[in-house]
């Protein structure tokens, strides 16, 4: 039967007998639940030959490198190399203010990445490389109907794809996907059974591109970066502290390019604005502004809730004095700002 006991073992069978005895395998982690969950499986299944990358690219929320290191090395046993390309890819952004153009910059220098990656492994094995593992979920490969054989009846509408199609064309890499024939709650039971930690597997989704499109404009902006960074983490412990993290999609922070006049201490000042962003949605295509009514409990922010917040934000983020809330669904708007 369709047990995720059974899709686990038969995955693991699957892997070992495509990839062999001798092939080396490479997986580029992000920090996300799909490519931990796949690289996890395909490391039980071929040991020391699965070697996996995660980038920093400097658009990284508040201490995520170290977070996912550390759930990377301590609790998956994961053989990862931690690559810091922050000034890479800032100097390539900066200046950039087309949403679109931000995130070819950062797919081409992720590539380059990847590439000296492949490259510095073959040196080191003797040989290349043949396998990529990606944590490609059902959802992001179907149009309308499920492919013969797969046990799959639904139809589902596509979802566009973002982290597929651009890897170095010279690379000839075969594809692994074993999250190919699953939905995302599927993954996180495999994720479970897998010994992925619970805390792990409800993490939010965040862009490929990171922060770059929660900063509005020129991502390198006076301390754009550092300041959402901090507002963000404020917003999102707040959310855990008040049980709420688990019934929302997604919540964050954007960093908008514009000052407002505030008064603070005695002090005029002139800072920026930062808008708060909570989700819910089934599958990120379409979403509802934040308020969840689940089994007739409604889970919403309360006033006191968004008070405290909006002050912590401002009594400790240096340069911001004015808090907004987003309050828009999508459609009109999107998830994201950019
Ligand atoms: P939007 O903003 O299009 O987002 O409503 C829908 C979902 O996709 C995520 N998203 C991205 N993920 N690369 C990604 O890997 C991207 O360029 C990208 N843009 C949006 C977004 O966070 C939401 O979950």
């Amino acid at each position: 039967g369709w047990s995720m006991e059974n899709v686990l073992d038969e995955e693991i069978k699957v892997i070992k007998s495509t990839v062999g005895t001798e092939d080396h395998v490479i997986c580029a982690l992000s920090g996300g639940v799909d490519s931990t969950v796949a690289a996890t499986l395909v490391h039980k299944a071929i040991g020391g030959r699965l070697h996996c990358i995660f980038v920093d690219n400097g658009l990284l929320r508040f201490k995520e490198r170290e977070r996912v290191m550390e759930t990377f090395e301590k609790d998956l046993h994961l053989p990862v190399t931690c690559v810091d390309a922050t000034e890479q890819f800032l100097s390539k952004l900066k200046g950039v203010v087309d949403p679109e153009t931000k995130r070819k910059i950062i797919g081409k220098e992720f590539i380059c990445i990847f590439d000296a990656f492949a490259h510095d492994l073959e040196q080191k094995l003797g040989k290349r490389p043949t396998y990529l593992v990606q944590g490609t979920l059902y959802p992001d490969v179907i149009e309308s109907c499920p492919p013969p054989g797969s046990g799959r009846t639904h139809s589902h509408t596509i979802k566009s794809h973002h982290n597929v199609g651009g890897l170095p064309k010279d690379m000839k890499l075969k594809l692994i996907e074993p999250l190919k024939l699953l939905f995302k709650d599927e993954v996180r039971e495999l994720g479970r059974i897998l010994d992925v930690p619970q805390g792990f597997l409800k993490r939010h989704p965040f862009p490929g591109p990171g922060l770059a499109v929660r900063v509005l404009g020129d991502v390198t902006q006076g301390n754009a970066l550092d300041i959402l960074r901090q507002v963000d983490e404020i917003f999102i412990q707040s959310i855990k502290d008040a049980g709420l993290y688990d019934t929302i999609w997604q919540a964050f922070a954007v960093f908008l390019p514009v000052r407002s006049v505030g008064v603070q201490g005695d002090q005029r000042t002139h800072s920026h604005v930062v808008a708060l962003r909570a989700v819910t949605s089934q599958d990120g295509m379409t979403a509802d502004w934040y308020a969840l009514n689940c089994a007739n409990i409604v889970y919403y922010f309360e006033h006191k809730f968004l008070d405290d917040v909006s002050r912590k934000i401002c009594n400790s983020v240096r340069g911001v004095n004015r808090i907004v809330q987003d309050i828009t669904s999508k459609p009109p708007s999107t998830i994201e700002w950019e």
